[in-house]
């Protein structure tokens, strides 16, 4: 999408943002009545198979839930999640995860977690065997060692270099990266005057670091787009099995290179996950400050509770973090949020803000209920956003705007 096409479709889109109950009538039901259910980020298609195998064989929902999360919790190359997550600006990985129980109404948590892959199954331990619903940090590394979970070095050797490549170029006010008596060094830009520089430069820069970091070919300019867009990645996944019993749980990694201690909207009930036995399930991944600030999961699920379909439930949501920001969309398109919705009568939607992720793909989710597919996601905004920060400058043309 050229510049003037993305400016023109956030233009239209402005208009949109004034979504009234003339467009929430024609929103489409989402379709219903077909159980089991299963519904997650696009990540989840590796595990959704297994998940559903396990709600029609009769596995507790939360079973099925925690199965998809582990397989994505145990991939090194969704670095999303887990093992290979991202880390924060240490180069330390620091987990987070909640999930929720819809037949017995528990609920557990942890956040800020070192050294521990799998979190969705702590949190699933705070809620069985404790008498609190969430852990941070240290406590709740002690506690998941205490249940026999393996300290491990979670960061591999793809998201150290990924790492280290933001480490050394994201700043030239310190000493990392090569010094004086390197033969690549190069005085400092000075600062100011900063002359913005054209993102495509900055990208064949980080793309050249990279090589010498030894990071693969066709890795390269991913981890350049990683270091110049920090992603918040995440998987949630919901459940509903033929019986209507629910659950739903979400892991993840959360902000790259975020300052030590953030902990997202994923590990929040209410915000990156909630699960109403009565109603359905809802959870999120993107920017879990916005999601945490509408309280998003339970928001959605108090909308279906109120009567909205999955998609109204979800939109009325983003909308909630569009008004956040009084509408202005030189703050809007640097967010991004996607909602994941299961009623528990099997209907569900996908909704995410903006039509298109930073790399100009369609949003979509995954959605099994018999038959695995990804779906293209409903969108409040058509277009693409730019994931903050905004390197170097609005006007550069850009993958993101390109
Ligand atoms: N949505 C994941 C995070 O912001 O940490």
């Amino acid at each position: 999408m050229d510049r003037r096409k993305f400016l023109s479709s956030v233009a239209l889109t402005s208009a949109a943002l004034a979504l009234d109950s003339e467009a929430r009538q024609k929103n489409e039901p989402a379709p219903s009545g077909k159980r089991p259910v299963l519904i997650s980020s696009a990540n989840g298609f590796v595990g959704a198979d297994g998940g559903y195998a396990m709600l029609q064989r009769g596995f507790d929902t939360l079973d099925a839930v925690g199965f998809v999360l582990k397989v994505q919790e145990d991939d090194p190359t969704d670095d999303s999640v887990g093992l290979g997550g991202l880390p924060n600006e240490e180069g330390v990985v620091e987990l987070d995860a909640c999930v929720m129980h819809g037949p017995t109404r528990r609920a557990g948590a942890v956040g800020g977690v070192r050294e521990i892959k799998n979190v969705a199954a702590v949190a699933r331990l705070v809620m069985e065997r404790t008498n609190h619903v969430m852990l941070v940090g240290e406590g709740a590394q002690r506690f998941a060692v205490a249940h026999g979970f393996p300290r491990e070095n979670l960061l591999t050797e793809r998201s150290r270099k990924i790492w280290m490549l933001w480490r050394e170029t994201h700043s030239d006010q310190d000493t990392w990266g090569p010094g004086v008596s390197s033969p690549d060094w190069k005085p400092p830009v000075p600062v100011p005057p900063l002359k913005p520089q054209a993102l495509k430069e900055k990208v064949d820069d980080l793309a050249v670091r990279a090589a010498s970091l030894g990071i693969e070919p066709d890795f390269r300019m991913a981890a350049a787009h990683r270091v110049l867009f920090p992603p918040t990645g995440t998987i949630h996944c919901s459940v509903v099995n033929e019986k209507g019993e629910m659950s739903g749980g979400t892991t993840t990694s959360g902000l790259a290179w975020k300052i030590p201690g953030r902990v997202g909207d994923s590990p929040i009930i209410g915000a990156g996950c909630y699960t109403d036995q009565d109603i359905g399930s809802a959870g999120a991944t993107g920017t879990g400050e916005e999601c945490i600030k509408i309280c998003g999961a339970h928001t959605i699920v108090d909308n279906l509770r109120k009567g909205m379909t999955p998609k109204e439930a979800a939109l009325d949501a983003l909308e909630r973090i569009v008004r956040n920001h009084n509408r202005s969309m030189d703050k809007i398109r640097f967010l991004s949020m996607q909602f994941y919705v299961l009623r528990k009568d099997g209907a569900y939607a996908g909704v995410s803000l903006w039509s298109h992720d930073t790399d100009g793909k369609r949003r979509k989710f995954t959605i099994h209920d018999g038959n695995k597919r990804f779906e293209e996601s409903a969108y409040l905004l058509e277009g693409t956003p730019i994931d903050w920060p905004k390197t170097p400058d609005l006007n550069a043309k850009s993958p993101a705007n390109a």
